[in-house]
């Protein structure tokens, strides 16, 4: 069957199609219904169904002749390591541990939290948690103690797993303070810690709350695979939200599973056996679905990388990777290809390697923008793949589909619709706009599997965040239109969230955090465009009267303040002081307009300005810090 058809056949028959992939996963107990609407607008796939998401990552590829495949291969440049796990290792690795948890008294339901940098111990603690029927919840490593505790706050672990530091290309980032401080800002405490203790730092551990994993897991019995319900949570991956309180997305083990297994042929075209390498983090949803879980479920060989694009040690690196370990299809976001571009223009380190056996390369995480899109095919000569997803489905509404059919690639474009997904665009009406007309994209109900049921103990939120602008429609939050060929292009979000290097960040988030300084009166963040992360944060402050201090003095102390708060990861560094900020007549700060004025774009001074001199003011405020160019049409 050609995309066509295909694609016809899941809109069609959802039940079939779905039960047909699901034959791709082992279930204890077959489901009852494929999809339960029961309860609309809660949907839940393979009803009834029972089975286990870490048995069907590695024991039944053990059982069925994969034992000494490798599994996974640990390649870290940080530390000169590489480690390869055969499936037999890692099934093993994988019960001592959720052995370990056992005896720490975690069980079915349970949360635990993975606070970790790239090391394959993140990967074991998550497939332990999938072996007993425990919800992981993992943090990535770039957030502050801060963000930590508002996460262990919401899930209430009973365990959280970390490390003693992780390794940002040549700077040891200790992580046992940074969970210490969590721990104490947090109300709820989990019972214990269990500490990974690497010897670029060694962790001072607190007697009776700290464990050692060594010593956690000397003397446990190794734990069995537990039979979960299909519509049990098998993770919880908190993401930005429109406020500093992040959503808890969920996800489900029966519907991820299959949705996962089916993505790994039928988008990435790859098969049992093959490396597949998502360059991310386990701390991204795409680590959680390409690093950990999909190439896993498939039998395939997944590489966990520790280190950079570029300086680890040079631009070569990811080059280096897929030659050394044969990767047959790679994932990762735009920004490490601009990164390489930008160190290597002609390719030079890239013509060093022999990437022979390398099929294909997607992109995600943000726009990929035409230049980056063109450079990276020129250079590796194979087909490259935008695809358009997020956190809350959990693998791609809009790709090229490899497995199914290749399409011509439309540079800017993720190209179609993946089947499963009804993609429509709206206009604020909820009515269907023209082909090529810019709206509101949206995902016709019920979204396939593997998206999410809701959010973690917050039916109301996720009603309230995604399901409200038009009923049995979820929003996506993304702008942006389909052209008469039926391909999906993706402009802007409709909120404040903004993509910093292929990092989800709130720009609400930060200016909770600005307003909260003692000096200032308000403030705005927005998210300007930049050539390497593709957006970064920019503040702008305005003081309460009578501040009188030394402005440069003030300005490092709200960067330190957001770092502090949310952690590096914002990459939150430029920021300026205005008089006033520009409003409508009825209050609403213009963050819109001072974009387009940082980014050099052209716009119309908008009619309900209250004061249009105001906008002079914020081009050279922001002309201060470097941006800005301003094109005002009048
Ligand atoms: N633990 C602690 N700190 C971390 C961290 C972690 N796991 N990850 C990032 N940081 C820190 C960085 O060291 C940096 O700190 P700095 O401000 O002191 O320099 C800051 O957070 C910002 O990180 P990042 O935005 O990643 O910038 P960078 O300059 O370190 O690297 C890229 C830029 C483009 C090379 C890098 O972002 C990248 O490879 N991105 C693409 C791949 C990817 O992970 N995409 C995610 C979704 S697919
Ligand atoms: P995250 O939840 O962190 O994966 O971020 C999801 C958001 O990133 C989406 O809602 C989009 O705004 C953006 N995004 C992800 N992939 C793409 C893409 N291929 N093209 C355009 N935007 C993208």
């Amino acid at each position: 069957m050609n995309y066509k058809e295909t694609y016809a056949r899941s809109m069609e028959d959802p039940e079939g199609f779905w039960a047909e992939a699901a034959e791709g996963i082992d279930w204890y107990r077959p489901w009852d219904r494929v999809l339960d609407a029961s309860n609309k607008p809660f949907y839940h796939w393979f009803a009834g169904g029972e089975l286990n998401t870490c048995y069907n990552a590695l024991d039944r590829h053990v059982e069925n002749g994969r034992a000494e495949q490798a599994a996974l291969i640990y390649d870290s440049p940080v530390t000169d390591t590489r480690r390869s796990y055969s499936y037999l290792e890692l099934r093993d690795a994988v019960a001592r541990f959720a052995g370990a948890l056992v005896a720490q008294g975690v069980g079915k339901g349970d949360r635990v939290i993975v606070y970790m940098p790239m090391i394959p111990e993140a990967v074991i603690a998550m497939l332990a948690c999938a072996r007993i029927g425990a919800i992981h919840s993992v943090v990535f490593g770039g957030f502050a103690a801060k963000e930590l505790a508002t996460r262990i706050d919401d899930a209430k672990p009973k365990v959280i797993v970390s490390a003693s530091c992780g390794i940002e290309v040549s700077r040891v980032i200790e992580y046992k303070p940074l969970l210490d401080q969590a721990i104490e800002f947090s109300s709820h405490k989990p019972d214990k810690t269990i500490i990974v203790q690497r010897p670029q730092a060694r962790a001072v551990l607190q007697p009776g709350r700290d464990l050692d994993w060594e010593q956690a897991i000397a003397d446990v019995e190794p734990a069995a695979c537990v039979p979960v319900a299909a519509t049990d949570l098998l993770y919880i991956l908190y993401t930005s939200g429109t406020t500093g309180e992040p959503k808890g997305v969920v996800r489900d083990n029966g519907g991820h599973a299959v949705a996962l297994k089916w993505s790994m042929k039928n988008i990435y075209n790859v098969d049992p056996g093959d490396v597949y390498w998502a360059a991310s983090d386990v701390g991204w949803v795409v680590g959680h679905s390409y690093i950990v879980y999909g190439p896993l479920l498939h039998g395939c060989t997944t590489v966990l990388f520790e280190g950079k694009p570029v300086g680890t040690p040079d631009p070569g690196a990811f080059w280096r990777v897929i030659a050394e370990h044969r990767v047959r299809v790679m994932f990762t976001a735009p920004t490490a290809f601009r990164a390489i571009k930008r160190e290597d223009p002609d390719g030079i380190f890239l013509h060093q390697y022999d990437l022979a056996r390398f099929e294909a390369l997607f992109l995600a995480g943000e726009r990929c923008d035409p230049d980056t899109l063109g450079w990276a095919e020129s250079q590796l000569k194979v087909p490259v793949i935008d695809h358009w997803w997020q956190t809350e489905t959990g693998w791609a509404i809009a790709a090229n589909c490899l497995g199914i059919e290749q399409l011509p690639v439309n540079p800017g474009s993720p190209t179609v619709s993946v089947p499963g997904y009804d993609v429509q665009v709206l206009d604020d009406d909820g009515n269907q706009v023209a082909p090529s007309d810019i709206g509101r994209i949206m995902i016709k109900l019920p979204m396939p599997p593997g998206c999410l049921p809701t959010l973690w103990q917050n039916d109301r939120r996720f009603v309230e965040s995604y399901l409200s602008a038009k009923e049995g429609y979820y929003l996506t939050g993304d702008a942006g239109f389909k052209d008469d060929k039926g391909y999906l292009w993706i402009m802007s979000r409709i909120d404040d969230i903004i993509n910093v290097a292929g990092h989800r960040l709130s720009t609400g988030g930060m200016e909770e955090i600005l307003s909260a300084h003692p000096d200032v009166a308000e403030c705005a963040v927005i998210g300007a465009a930049d050539q390497l992360k593709g957006e970064l944060p920019v503040g702008l402050v305005v003081l309460k009267a009578g501040v009188d201090r030394n402005r440069d003095e003030l300005l490092n102390e709200l960067v330190a303040l957001v770092r502090e708060k949310i952690g590096p990861v914002a990459s939150f560094k430029k920021v300026t002081v205005v008089e006033r900020l520009p409003k409508t007549r009825s209050g609403k700060i213009l963050r819109g307009t001072m974009k387009n004025i940082a980014d050099g774009t052209e716009y119309r001074v908008p009619a309900t300005i209250d004061d249009p001199v105001i906008l002079d003011e914020i081009s050279e405020a922001l002309g201060r810090i470097g941006y800005g160019n301003k094109q005002d049409l009048g």
